[in-house]
């Protein structure tokens, strides 16, 4: 998949998760966050079990950390090269994670990343929120790939994006990874447009 800068025809489409924010599901909400999500956010996030797979969560993880991450959150939306998301459970809200969207170097493939807080795992949550990302990275931003990658313990991320129909393509991914103060190097999963068309009419004929 081509990496190509941003044409200025597109770049009004990309805008604020291409206006279909929030995202709801059954059980979820996915929406932007704000200042006062910083200390929910700040709890869940800030451990070790999360921060340790996560190629930029500083650990410790300070609110001052959150606060800077949800003003490059207001970057990305209004610039139109990235969506980030916190995954509540409806109705109440409840914040239990995040999951973003980035393509500002990479357009129109998109980089996936996510975490959910430790005592809301296990129940599917991570899988829901992938599948409704990935209407939106291909229904209203038009996007081509979404790829994505993770490192080779961790098997319930490894499972999410197999679930979802991300697949080893082959290529190798170098990911900075400036909290670990390393790069790591590991197998590239990508689920092309083409390639979700067709699961998807594979589940609803
Ligand atoms: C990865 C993560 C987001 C998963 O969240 P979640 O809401 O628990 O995920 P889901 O419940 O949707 O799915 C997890 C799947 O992994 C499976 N799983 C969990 N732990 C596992 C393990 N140790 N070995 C094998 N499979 C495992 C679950 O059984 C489930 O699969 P199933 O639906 O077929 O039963 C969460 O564990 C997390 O935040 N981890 C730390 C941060 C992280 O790894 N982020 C991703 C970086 S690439």
């Amino acid at each position: 998949m081509g990496t190509q800068r941003i044409p200025g025809s597109e770049t009004a489409r990309l805008r604020h998760g291409g206006g279909a924010l929030p995202l709801r599901t059954g059980r979820l909400i996915l929406r932007a966050p704000t200042a006062a999500d910083a200390p929910a956010v700040t709890a869940l996030a800030g451990t070790w079990a999360i921060a340790r797979f996560t190629a930029s969560i500083p650990h410790p993880l300070s609110q001052q950390d959150v606060q800077d991450w949800i003003r490059l959150a207001e970057v990305r939306h209004a610039e139109g090269t990235g969506v980030v998301l916190l995954i509540g459970a409806r109705p109440a809200d409840t914040v239990m994670g995040a999951m973003d969207l980035r393509w500002g170097g990479t357009w129109p493939s998109a980089e996936v990343g996510y975490w959910i807080g430790s005592p809301f795992q296990g129940r599917g949550h991570a899988s829901e929120a992938l599948a409704a990302v990935i209407g939106l990275a291909f229904g209203p931003l038009a996007l081509e790939e979404v790829f994505a990658s993770a490192t080779p313990d961790n098997a319930a991320s490894l499972r999410v994006l197999a679930k979802a129909g991300l697949r080893p393509d082959g290529r190798t991914l170098v990911v900075p990874a400036p909290a670990r103060g390393t790069t790591w190097r590991h197998d590239r999963r990508a689920l092309t447009r083409a390639a979700w068309t067709a699961q998807t009419q594979d589940t609803h004929p």
